[in-house]
């Protein structure tokens, strides 16, 4: 027997291997991702080999994560009850694909992971197991021991002959902590009272907007069917955009969000999320679409939106309805290209310009000068009449409208 466990080389992980190996007599394989999260991926091998592990993946996958994953969701406007940009939930479904990947190819029968039987994460990691794998045998030791404080946390440690330094004492946060390229969330701890406002020290990736420059920062943003590919005219992978844009937007205050959010399971749960980079793709992509797409496309997108959002939210990644409201959502993004020019101040974005050659924005149409273009203003009488008519037919018949 094999498993395969999402590995990040923390204390709770590290406790997860070796309750494998001896719970379950099993061969125990670690993959860790860097997906940006901004700490050193490579340490996890010591610690892994340490535990006995023989075979330890330990991949980049920073630009697979922001190209296949991040921008296809932000070409929908993505944004899960009103507030969430979706930081955690997007990256799930790639891990889970190469937890499988990876069991195929070493020849585990199941895959392991350190999410917790309350939340959302579990959901989505197995969805996608499930999804790839059906086959597949899925261990939550979460779910099932009774490791349930630091404290016998640390106990099985020494108990296990888990190396102390695993615990990572010194920068240990209360928080539940989850970054990747996209954002970094916070969860617990004082934030279980939603009425505590969070400590000023909590957040890692931008400043408050009060301490953020008086001085505006500009921005020019390029966009090729939908997607960001050159900043102030210089081009930029994927992951490259979304690390600059964290940078500069974090510097300028911008990205910080706190909410309560329904998860899956069924209960709210206060959250605390820094996303710079994301809060800016956002409002500039509305910015691009606003001159490069068809109203009723772009109405039809809106709507389908929160149906998408909760898809991802909810862990459906794989599933068939996410890769049709994909293609659509693509389909749509075809003349989403040009220009958007931002203005970064005290944790506002503020879009002061966008331009394309692919521009559905007719100045000889929209102008308030005189006519020349091919509106005529007589048009108007009988298209409002006409859509009137239903709402005189009522009156008219005596009922009242107002
Ligand atoms: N509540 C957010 C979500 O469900 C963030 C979850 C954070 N996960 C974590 N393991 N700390 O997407
Ligand atoms: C966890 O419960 O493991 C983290 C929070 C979540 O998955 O929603």
């Amino acid at each position: 027997k094999k498993v395969v466990l999402a590995y990040s080389g923390g204390l709770d992980t590290s406790v997860i291997v070796r309750w494998l190996q001896e719970t379950y007599n099993c061969e125990v394989v670690t993959f860790t991702a860097d997906l940006g999260q901004g700490e050193e991926v490579e340490p996890a091998r010591a610690k892994a080999e340490a535990l006995g592990v023989k075979e330890i993946y330990i991949e980049d996958l920073r630009e697979e994560f922001v190209r296949d994953f991040v921008f296809p969701m932000f070409r929908a406007n993505t944004i899960y009850e009103g507030e969430y940009l979706l930081g955690t939930s997007i990256a799930r479904p790639l891990i889970a694909k190469r937890l499988i990947e990876i069991a195929n190819e070493t020849g585990a029968d199941a895959i392991s992971h350190g999410a917790t039987g309350k939340g959302n994460d579990q959901i989505r990691f197995e969805l996608g197991a499930y999804a790839l794998k059906p086959g597949v045998a899925v261990i939550a030791p979460w779910r099932e021991w009774d490791l349930t404080s630091r404290e016998t946390l640390m106990k099985y440690c020494e108990e296990h002959d888990i190396p102390v330094d695993f615990s990572n004492k010194k920068k240990k946060s209360p928080y539940s902590m989850d970054a990747n390229l996209l954002h970094i969330s916070y969860e617990g701890d004082i934030l279980e009272d939603p009425w505590a406002e969070a400590e000023a020290d909590m957040w890692r990736w931008s400043v408050s907007p009060e301490e953020a420059p008086d001085q505006a920062t500009y921005m020019d943003l390029t966009y090729e069917k939908g997607d960001i590919v050159a900043i102030d005219g210089k081009a930029m992978s994927p992951a490259t955009v979304l690390e600059y844009l964290n940078k500069v937007g974090g510097e300028n205050g911008i990205g910080r969000l706190d909410i309560v959010e329904n998860r899956f399971v069924g209960m709210k749960s206060r959250g605390c999320y820094e996303t710079p980079g994301g809060t800016i793709m956002l409002r500039a992509h509305r910015a691009i679409e606003s001159i490069t797409l068809d109203r009723e496309a772009a109405h039809l997108k809106d709507e389908l939106m929160p149906r998408y959002a909760k898809v991802i939210y909810n862990g459906f990644w794989w599933s068939e309805e996410r890769k049709m409201l994909q293609q659509m959502i693509d389909e749509s993004q075809r003349y989403v290209n040009g220009d958007v020019r931002l203005k970064l101040y005290k944790g506002n974005v503020i879009v002061v310009g966008r331009r394309s050659d692919d521009t559905l924005f007719d100045e000889n149409i929209a102008t308030f000068e005189d006519d020349a273009g091919s509106y005529d203003q007589k048009d108007a009488a009988g298209f409002i009449k006409l859509n009137a008519l239903r709402m005189r037919i009522e009156a008219g018949k005596g009922r009242d409208l107002s």
